[in-house]
């Protein structure tokens, strides 16, 4: 039986799924308290300090010892890094196509054990942490193929007609040098090995930094390199903290261009300091998202509330890709919120080890916080609180279990169009709604956002064309019941941001997304 995780398994989990994750899950927690060190130059690396990390389910459950990289440690890698280049981009590109997708056969390899480790580091639920593994392993092999099927976008060009002389011409597109890939906590393993993947086979040399909620996801993605036969120094793995390391990456000088998956104001200034120092270098930066859904009048509205719930809620709205922003036609607004608040209401909250608890916690105790804030923010708002709220913290006998961990309620609330959580990016489980009059009111409001990441609409066949026309966003979905905004899978949805969301508007998985590891070179000879 295979495994391989379709959109039929990932709503509709055969048991026998379920049982390989629970016995990968009990031989993850038997080996927790482990001691995880740097990957650099093809050996591991002590780091002078680490630290105790604890999970999100529980403040009690130990993780292990996890390496704090310094300064040290980031000159360590970038000189193994350097000193690989030369080789790596030399290696035909049908050899590091076939070492990326001995990488991608690994991570599938071990997608059970990896799933139940994020499960434990981040507190995604099950299907969210085996699908997350799965999208890695797809961006391995999409990359590993998309630049072998172009030849490496080398391109033979005609001899130009002057007289006298033939001269032969082409374009070749080669690496920058040291990439840096800076990931972020909410997909530590795809949002690394996507950027990793792509820069690979590129041809660059890279330095991976892991999140600092997650340096065991990065820590697992460096084992499954290490174990594909990677040349050393090829790939290198820092763990830490952004204050300690994040600097030094960036203004170092052989850094020649940077991946960075995170938050608007770090990227804006990532971006500001790659164009700087002695020349300005690449800098693709995926940034924050406040989608939006419009729902019209004729929508399918079971279709629209499953598609909204599974994108407003899913993994605690701690996705770029999560929906925060509903316009519903007033018409049926009473009908879509009869329904959204049934399906939030049989939401189940817990233990995400658990087969039955579909929402986790959310990843610390700063998202905890930013939750109580924002919820009395909405509560002196006036705003009318549709749903959520009530389960966590009222004392209730659930209160205690979930008490361990950073457990928050869904909430749905009706808001003010004046008020600042419209625009404020909150990654968690919050989505506030207003009612429509008018097609074109909906449209102005969801494109009033300095974001422009994705997008849902649930509306007629014929309204679609009009959606599409005139919404500001890269990644767009209409009457998807799979995610109103969230579930771009690579090969089928390429996935980047608009305005303030991306730098590039080149997104991953495109046919776009590798060039931009690349640089032209003009050859004539004659
Ligand atoms: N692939 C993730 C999503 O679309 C980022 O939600």
């Amino acid at each position: 039986m295979s495994f391989r995780l379709t959109y039929a398994t990932m709503y509709n989990p055969p048991d026998a799924m379920h049982e390989r994750f629970e016995a990968a899950l009990a031989h993850v927690e038997a080996g927790l308290g482990a001691h995880h060190r740097l990957f650099i130059d093809g050996a591991d690396r002590d780091s002078a300090r680490h630290v105790a990390r604890y999970s999100p389910i529980d403040h009690e459950l130990r993780l292990g010892e996890f390496a704090l990289a310094d300064t040290a440690d980031v000159e360590a890698a970038m000189s193994a890094a350097r000193a690989a280049y030369p080789g790596w981009h030399a290696t035909p590109v049908a050899e590091r196509a076939r070492l990326l997708h001995r990488v991608g056969e690994i991570i599938e390899e071990r997608v059970y054990e990896i799933a139940a480790a994020m499960v434990l580091e981040v507190g995604k639920n099950r299907m969210e942490a085996l699908g997350e593994v799965q999208e890695t392993v797809d961006f391995f092999h999409h990359y590993a193929d998309d630049f072998e099927r172009h030849a490496g976008y080398t391109h033979v060009l005609p001899d130009d007609p002057i007289a006298g002389f033939a001269s032969h011409n082409a374009s070749v597109m080669r690496p920058h040098g040291v990439w840096v890939v800076i990931a972020p906590f909410n997909f530590p393993l795809a949002l690394a090995g996507g950027p990793v993947a792509a820069a690979l086979v590129t041809g660059n040399t890279v330095v991976l930094k892991g999140a600092s909620d997650t340096p065991w996801a990065g820590r697992m993605l460096a084992d499954c390199v290490r174990d594909a036969g990677l040349p050393p120094g090829v790939f290198n793995y820092l763990s830490g903290a952004g204050r300690d390391i994040g600097e030094a990456l960036v203004q170092h000088p052989l850094t020649a261009g940077i991946t960075f998956t995170g938050s608007v104001p770090v990227g804006r200034q990532l971006m500001q300091q790659m164009a700087g120092g002695a020349y300005p270098r690449p800098c693709i930066a995926e940034m924050g998202g406040k989608n939006p859904c419009i729902v019209t009048e004729h929508a399918d509205l079971d279709r629209a509330a499953a598609g909204i719930v599974r994108s407003a809620y899913g993994m605690g709205g701690q996705k770029c890709s999560a929906l925060s922003r509903l316009y519903v036609h007033e018409r049926v607004a009473d009908a879509l919120i009869g329904r959204l608040q049934a399906q939030i209401a049989a939401i189940r909250i817990g233990d995400p080890r658990r087969r039955e608890n579909w929402l986790g916690p959310v990843v610390n105790a700063t998202a905890y916080d930013n939750y109580q804030r924002h919820a009395e923010a909405l509560r002196v708002a006036g705003a009318s609180m549709l749903c959520g709220g009530a389960r966590l913290g009222l004392g209730s006998a659930g209160r205690t279990a979930l008490a361990r961990g950073y457990y928050v309620d869904p909430l749905l609330a009706e808001l003010s169009l004046e008020h600042p959580l419209w625009q404020h990016e909150m990654f968690l489980p919050i989505l506030t709604v207003h009612r429509y009059r008018e097609r074109d009111e909906a449209m102005r409001l969801a494109n009033d956002s300095v974001m422009g990441l994705t997008a849902g609409f649930f509306g007629g066949a014929d309204e679609v064309s009009w959606f599409h026309d005139h919404i500001e966003a890269g990644v767009t979905y209409a009457n998807r019941p799979q995610g109103a905004t969230t579930g771009a899978w690579p090969g089928y949805q390429p996935f980047g941001g608009w305005k303030g969301s991306g730098s590039t508007g080149k997104a991953i998985a495109s046919f776009y997304y590798l060039a931009q590891y690349l640089r032209e070179q003009s050859r004539t000879v004659v």
